[in-house]
């Protein structure tokens, strides 16, 4: 049975101040909800301040993105060591990234890898743009960017993915559950092909694009959907904290 998992992707939002106040408003709902991993992902200045308020708790932290070098004259960079002292998880590969960054399969790949190396667990996103999604062509980008994202890599432990429709993030448009489950069946399916039946069966995945508390439990019900990455959703308390309470029910459910 696989746990499932609540990600709060905050992105470009909130003042260290801000993010104080918000993990005020969640710390004592999200730390009472049991059988779920509930991660928040605040910007990375804000992660020092907000592991001090959830420290004692059973929430746990995650940034949003590292450089793949450990140290060194990289101006502006974070490095996964310093993430790896504040943070469990480490997101790798948004498609905002990918889109506005140019973060290519590779730079995914080497950022990975770079989390692994000192035990930051990676929440790697894949998925395909709507003009790809209407051309049929969803398996074929998301099983290729799945596979450069994974090349070279012997062993996936405690590596989650999470499937975002690109066409689905921030748009109010999410994908059916029926999809969702869909391709997180093929990406569960690649990852036997390329690992092995055991992997395919402990690996987590993730639906992400326009969760929200209305239709949390729709993707959390289905077979292969391990939880959710959350963006917008996450900046609020009481739909975060729903979210979360619905992934808990869900699970209970499935395993009563
Ligand atoms: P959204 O973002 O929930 O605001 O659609 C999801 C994500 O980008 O992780």
């Amino acid at each position: 049975m696989r746990l499932p998992m609540i990600a709060g992707n905050w992105k470009m939002n909130t003042t260290v101040s801000e993010a104080i106040e918000l993990v005020n408003e969640l710390r004592q709902g999200l730390d009472q909800i049991d059988n779920v991993d509930k991660v928040i992902c605040p910007p990375f200045i804000s992660l020092a301040a907000v592991r001090e308020l959830i420290k004692g708790s059973s929430i746990k932290l995650g940034a949003q993105n590292i450089y793949f070098e450990e140290k060194g004259a990289y101006t502006g960079e974070i490095s996964p060591l310093m993430i790896a002292d504040l943070c469990e998880f480490v997101i790798i590969g948004h498609s905002e990234r990918r889109q506005y960054f140019n973060e290519t399969g590779e730079i995914t790949n080497k950022k990975i890898r770079a989390a692994l190396k000192v035990k930051l667990q990676p929440i790697v996103c894949v998925g395909e743009k709507l003009e790809e999604n209407e051309a049929g062509r969803t398996e074929e980008i998301v099983t290729g960017q799945l596979r450069a994202s994974l090349a070279g890599l012997d062993y996936l432990t405690g590596l989650i993915i999470a499937y975002e429709p690109i066409w689905a993030i921030g748009t109010g448009k999410a994908a059916t559950a029926k999809q969702a489950n869909e391709t997180i069946g093929l990406i569960r399916h690649n990852i036997f092909e390329l690992y092995s039946k055991r992997a395919a069966q402990n690996v987590r995945i993730l639906y992400g694009g326009s969760v929200t508390a209305a239709n949390a439990t729709e993707f959390i019900n289905q077979p292969e959907i391990d939880g959710a990455l959350v963006g917008g959703a996450s900046l609020r308390a009481n739909q975060f904290l729903s979210i979360v309470k619905q992934a808990a029910e869900a699970k209970n459910r499935l395993s009563g």
